[in-house]
């Protein structure tokens, strides 16, 4: 078949494969090819398990899979023939050198710069998809431009806003595609042809076109939007611990207000996933390195406040426990970061478990999705930590569970069963406040939810 256009994509994540499957599936005149350096990422792309569980996707790469949407390990050959690449390999914290702890480690973003710039016979569009600091495009520009071949790169940032979990109908439906260019005759010209792709299903006036430091800037900053009203919320959990307010009624209170919305106030033990921490240790550096210290300390506070609550919710299992869990088993339930996904990065589930084991409780993990991933992110912990699927094994012989994260399974376990099968007096720590206390309280459970009054037995 004679493609219109064809779109390459570097990186083959959670953010490359979803939303290459998407165009793909909405833009049949294009062909897609996603590429990646991690061959057994691909295999499985390739093959009949897809490497990442995510709601809905399966069954759309399976209907676009070798008709427009390719997946491969031939980077250098999808480089060639390409009009238009994105980009979306990891940007990672950077874990050395000046910045570390804060700044984006951009060394995969710039090998992908100098690879592209081998491989290209053409000038091509390049579309940032990874979450970069603001003016990287600059820096990419001079890599891709300083060329003795009289070859011309246009690059654009156009970052993704989709969450993990819900990422097909967030690319289905967004509430907006941002797209940022260079504002010259050529950077609007590349400008249109982006805007063209996503024009096929997402209606116009959800498309924002920006300079290129606008969207760069904006993506980091949404993240810093979303994960403050959370920890802006567990602030205030802890508080109403203390003064028998219920935070759920003072979210509804709040979030009624149409100036503030209802959206992302759920106190919790904590907000994790790949970005919300590093993107904004990344703005916090950059605020820092342009000698923003207010700026920057505003920002890190809420990283700050979002690990305090982490080890909060630690410290409630220790002082409710009569101040020690040495040897005493502790179901977690969930361990992915939310619920939907099987990714576990910065789960605040690793903070918990690992809080309990230093305390040397024997620690239980279940998760419907993450306990693969569990097993190696906790395996220095040795005999501390067990895993099992099945939540009901999970809380045998428990002293206390805790819920770390949302899945809707979780709401309807047969309590009566768990609270049977494990050790007497019951505790049950609520971390996503999804259960019923009352009636969990009424059961016999000692119950702690996240910011609410202690409903205790004794
Ligand atoms: P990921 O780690 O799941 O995927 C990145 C992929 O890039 C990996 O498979 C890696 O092997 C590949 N890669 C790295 N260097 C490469 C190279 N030189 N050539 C080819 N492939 C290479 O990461 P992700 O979660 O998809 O995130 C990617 C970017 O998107 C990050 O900047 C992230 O901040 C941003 N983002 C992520 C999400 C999300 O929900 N995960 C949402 C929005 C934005
Ligand atoms: C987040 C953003 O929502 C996306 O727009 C963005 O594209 C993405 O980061 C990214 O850049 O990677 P994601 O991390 O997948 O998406 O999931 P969220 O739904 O934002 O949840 C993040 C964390 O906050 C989870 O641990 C979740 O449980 C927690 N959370 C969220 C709360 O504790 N309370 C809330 O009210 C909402």
């Amino acid at each position: 078949m004679n493609f219109k256009k064809k779109i390459l994509c570097i990186g083959a994540g959670y953010v490359g494969g979803p939303t290459m499957a998407m165009i793909a599936r909405k833009c049949p005149d294009y062909k897609i090819t996603v590429v990646d350096i991690n061959a057994a990422r691909i295999a499985a792309w390739n093959g009949p398990e897809i490497p990442i569980y995510e709601p809905g996707l399966e069954e759309v790469v399976r209907q676009q899979r070798n008709k427009n949407l390719f997946f491969s390990t031939d980077v250098d050959a999808g480089i060639r023939e390409a009009d238009i690449i994105f980009v979306a390999v990891n940007t990672p914290t950077k874990s050395f050198g000046e910045g570390a702890g804060k700044a984006a480690d951009l060394q995969y973003w710039e090998k992908t710069a100098r690879q592209i710039l081998a491989n290209s016979g053409k000038g091509k569009i390049i579309v940032e998809k990874s979450t970069l600091p603001v003016r990287t495009a600059e820096a990419m520009e001079r890599i891709l431009n300083s060329n003795d071949k009289g070859l011309h790169f246009e690059v654009l940032s156009n970052p993704e806003f989709l969450a993990e979990g819900t990422a097909i109908a967030d690319l289905e439906n967004p509430d907006r595609v941002l797209i940022g260019s260079r504002e010259t005759p050529e950077g609007l010209k590349a400008r249109q042809e982006v805007v063209d792709i996503y024009a096929h299903w997402v209606p116009r006036k959800n498309i924002i076109e920006s300079n290129v430091w606008s969207a760069e800037l904006s993506k980091l900053v949404a993240n810093a939007f979303l994960a403050q009203r959370v920890s802006s919320i567990n602030s205030i959990s802890a508080l109403c611990e203390k003064t028998e307010a219920d935070v759920g009624e003072v979210a509804y209170a709040i979030g009624t207000d149409s100036r503030i919305g209802p959206k992302f106030l759920k106190a919790s033990v904590g907000f994790g996933g790949s970005c919300f921490q590093k993107d904004i240790l990344n703005l916090v550096y950059i605020c820092q390195s342009y000698g923003l210290t207010e700026v920057a300390d505003y920002w890190e506070s809420v990283v700050k406040l979002n690990q305090w609550q982490q080890q909060r919710f630690v410290q409630t299992i220790l002082s409710s426990l009569f101040n020690t869990v040495a040897g005493k088993r502790i179901a977690l339930l969930g361990f992915a970061f939310k619920a939907d996904t099987g990714d576990t990065r910065e789960s605040p589930a690793i903070t918990v478990a690992r809080g309990l084991a230093e305390e040397h409780a024997q620690v239980v993990v279940s998760d419907p999705k993450a306990v693969p991933q569990a097993k190696i992110d906790l395996k220095d912990l040795g005999t501390f930590v067990e895993f099992e699927v099945d939540p009901y094994k999970a809380c045998e012989g428990a002293h206390a569970v805790a819920i770390l994260t949302e899945w809707k399974q979780y709401k309807d376990l047969d309590f009566d069963r768990i609270l049977a099968s494990m050790q007497a007096p019951a505790f049950l720590f609520d971390g996503r406040n999804i259960l019923d206390h009352k009636a969990l309280f009424d059961k016999g459970f000692n119950v702690f939810a996240i910011g609410k009054t202690p409903l205790s037995h004794f």
